[in-house]
């Protein structure tokens, strides 16, 4: 039964792995006997990541115009091709409607959702040759609700949701399953501006079933689940780790 959640010998890229949940899925991945390409703007957390063998960082701004073939080939150098691509690099600016720029529009829709797709698409061929693949995507419970400040964000992830559900459709039956995770509150940079306001805090894990907000440790079974063999026949789905929020 413990091979079923096995990532051992696999090979991943974590983007956002600098930070967050990102870190935490990059590092829980080495622990389980992944290798792992790590990559974002500084190398933050990763870098105690990186000490260990079976990791190497890749430094890349995903907003940026990108060769995404000659992204995925770099980033194929390091271990080989990837068979799991974790797509947890993100940015939530906070801004009310009548205040996002363009720009602002801009940056979120290209980090959230362009770099996903496109990172997706370069890195797909190598995993339908190895007859296995897996794609795990950050939606959010902005996926389904409207969020105060959240107007960019939530469209992006919105569209990370139904995004996940066409890459399943079409690539699931070449063996590359795509799904989603999508957290409630975790303490993160992204949510700082949430948890440094104790009322609200406290609001939020009031408005979940379990009766708090999210620990890294609450991501560690969704995320083995959706990278290994356990989830064969799970694919286009936005599973929601949010202690019961959405429930409610
Ligand atoms: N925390 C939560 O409660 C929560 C809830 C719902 C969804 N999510 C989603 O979960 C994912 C991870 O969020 P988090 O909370 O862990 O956020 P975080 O701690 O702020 O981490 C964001 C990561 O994205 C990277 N990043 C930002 N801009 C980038 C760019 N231009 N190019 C490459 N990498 C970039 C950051 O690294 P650098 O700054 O070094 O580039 C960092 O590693 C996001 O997709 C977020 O929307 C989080």
């Amino acid at each position: 039964m413990a091979d079923l959640f096995s990532v051992e010998g696999k090979i991943a890229l974590v983007t956002g792995a600098s930070s967050g949940l990102g870190a935490h899925c990059a590092r829980l991945l080495v622990e389980n006997g992944a290798s792992v390409v790590g990559l974002s703007r500084s190398i933050g957390e990763f870098a105690d990541v990186s000490m260990n063998r079976g990791a190497e960082f890749i430094e890349a701004d995903l907003t940026d115009a990108h060769e995404w073939d000659a992204l995925a080939r770099t980033v194929s150098q390091c271990f080989g091709a990837p068979q799991i691509l974790v797509n947890a690099a993100g940015v939530n600016l906070r801004k009310h409607a009548d205040e996002t720029s363009a720009a602002d529009w801009e940056t979120t829709i290209a980090l959230n959702l362009t770099a996903p797709f496109f990172l997706a698409q370069a890195l797909v061929p190598a995993m339908k040759h190895q007859g296995f693949g897996r794609i795990v995507n950050f939606a959010s419970l902005q996926s389904e609700r409207a969020f105060n400040n959240g107007l960019a964000y939530g469209t992006t992830k919105g569209g990370v949701a139904q995004m996940t559900r066409a890459m399943a459709e079409a690539w699931s039956s070449t063996g590359v399953n795509s799904n989603a995770l999508a957290p409630g509150f975790f303490p993160t940079q992204l949510t700082a501006p949430v948890f440094g306001d104790a009322a609200t805090v406290q609001r939020l894990a009031q408005q979940t079933c379990i009766g708090r907000n999210g620990q890294m440790s609450d991501m560690d079974g969704p995320l083995l689940f959706l990278c290994s063999d356990a989830s064969a026949y799970v694919t286009g789905q936005i599973l929601y780790v949010d202690g019961g929020f959405t429930a409610k």
